[in-house]
């Protein structure tokens, strides 16, 4: 038995988690849910965009499956944008996005590669300030978490195929980005099996677009890695099909990497592969490794087979396309 905690969050967050529900009810596994609530539309309502009770049910629950959260783009007091808040207050060190080859128009063949995020530190403390035309932002670079991480993609590697991509800036930052470099390149010594090496950020980014298949693991600071692997989800067919977990060391929350989608909310048409993806990472997460495996495979068969949602160039809706999924789960 396995209990979940479900966090659909703002936008189409309200239309994939559900969707992806009636996938986890239907495979059979002996799951309880908990529903919580987070994001923009909780901050509004409650002055909070995280509330004491949806962490009381996140570290109740064996694994959380979250959909989206808005965050406005312009400065407002006392918000915090809910995804950073509980991967900070839960110490979600770690940010797996993989991204590999789907059976899509629009996916480039022969990739299979896995961004390591650092989840806490970076730009992403959200220490900001403004003095009149000029603002800083500061970025924190520790080396604890820059070894936590390192260990992870490490790690990662030796159950993939063995090679580290150390992505930086060092050359510009050897503060900040030098001491991740350095640290990730001395725990790299740990693992002699493990082929690492380092890459500047702006060459990573045109080597994964020129030469995707050669990456295997990459691990960055925050910002780097956010970016980076919204990259690599645009060479495999994009925001609609990649997921993506926060990993820490006694709690775990799962999530697309999509936001929100203002633009399409509310129309039922939201693509929900990725949050299917992801529900099946977290079910790997939880031993169910044959149930993961298979709602991999059903997924890929109807993104094979059609129908496909809107953003995939097809015309089916979030309803119409789960139904499908589950179809291909139970044909499997
Ligand atoms: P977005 O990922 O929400 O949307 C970007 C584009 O991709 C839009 O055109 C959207 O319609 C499309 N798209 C994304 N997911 C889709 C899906 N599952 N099916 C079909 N189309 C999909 O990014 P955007 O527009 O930059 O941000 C919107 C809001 O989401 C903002 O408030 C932002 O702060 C928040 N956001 C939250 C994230 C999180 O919760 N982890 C991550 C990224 C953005
Ligand atoms: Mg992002």
């Amino acid at each position: 038995m396995h209990t979940i905690c479900l966090i659909p969050g703002d936008g189409i967050g309200l239309e994939v988690v559900p969707a992806t529900r009636r996938l986890l009810e239907a495979t059979g596994l002996d799951l309880t849910f908990l529903e919580a609530e987070a994001g923009w539309a909780t901050f509004q309502r409650r002055g909070t965009s995280v509330p004491a009770e949806t962490l009381e049910r996140v570290r109740a629950a064996d694994a959380t499956l979250a959909g989206a959260f808005t965050s406005p783009k312009t400065k407002v007091e006392g918000h915090k944008g809910a995804i950073r808040s509980m991967r900070r207050e839960l110490d979600l060190f770690a940010n797996l996005r993989p991204a590999k080859t789907r059976p899509l128009p629009g996916s480039l063949p022969g990739i299979d590669m896995l961004m390591v995020r650092e989840n806490t530190e970076g730009l992403y403390v959200e220490a900001e300030r403004r003095y009149g035309d000029i603002a800083i932002a500061d970025a924190m670079v520790s080396r604890r978490a820059c070894e936590r991480i390192a260990h992870v993609a490490m790690q990662q590697a030796r159950k993939r195929r063995g090679r580290v991509a150390v992505v930086h800036k060092a050359n510009v930052l050897p503060l900040t980005s030098g001491l991740f470099l350095e640290t990730a390149l001395a725990v790299a010594a740990e693992y002699p099996d493990v082929e690492t090496y380092d890459i500047i950020v702006d060459a990573a980014a045109m080597k994964l677009v020129r030469d995707p298949e050669s990456f295997d693991v990459l691990v960055s600071t925050n910002l780097f890695g956010d970016i980076l692997s919204d990259l690599m989800a645009g060479l495999v067919g994009g925001l609609g099909v990649a997921p993506s977990a926060n990993i820490g060391v006694d709690y775990a929350i799962f999530e697309p990497v999509h936001g929100s989608a203002p633009d399409i909310a509310g129309r039922g048409i939201a693509n929900p592969t990725a949050t299917m993806l992801t529900a099946a990472m977290m079910l790997q997460h939880l031993g169910e490794d044959d149930v993961a495996n298979r709602i991999d495979r059903a997924v890929d068969q109807v993104l094979m087979d059609g129908p496909r949602t809107a953003d995939l160039g097809g015309d089916a809706t979030t309803e119409s396309f789960t139904d499908a999924v589950i179809a291909a789960y139970h044909r499997l």
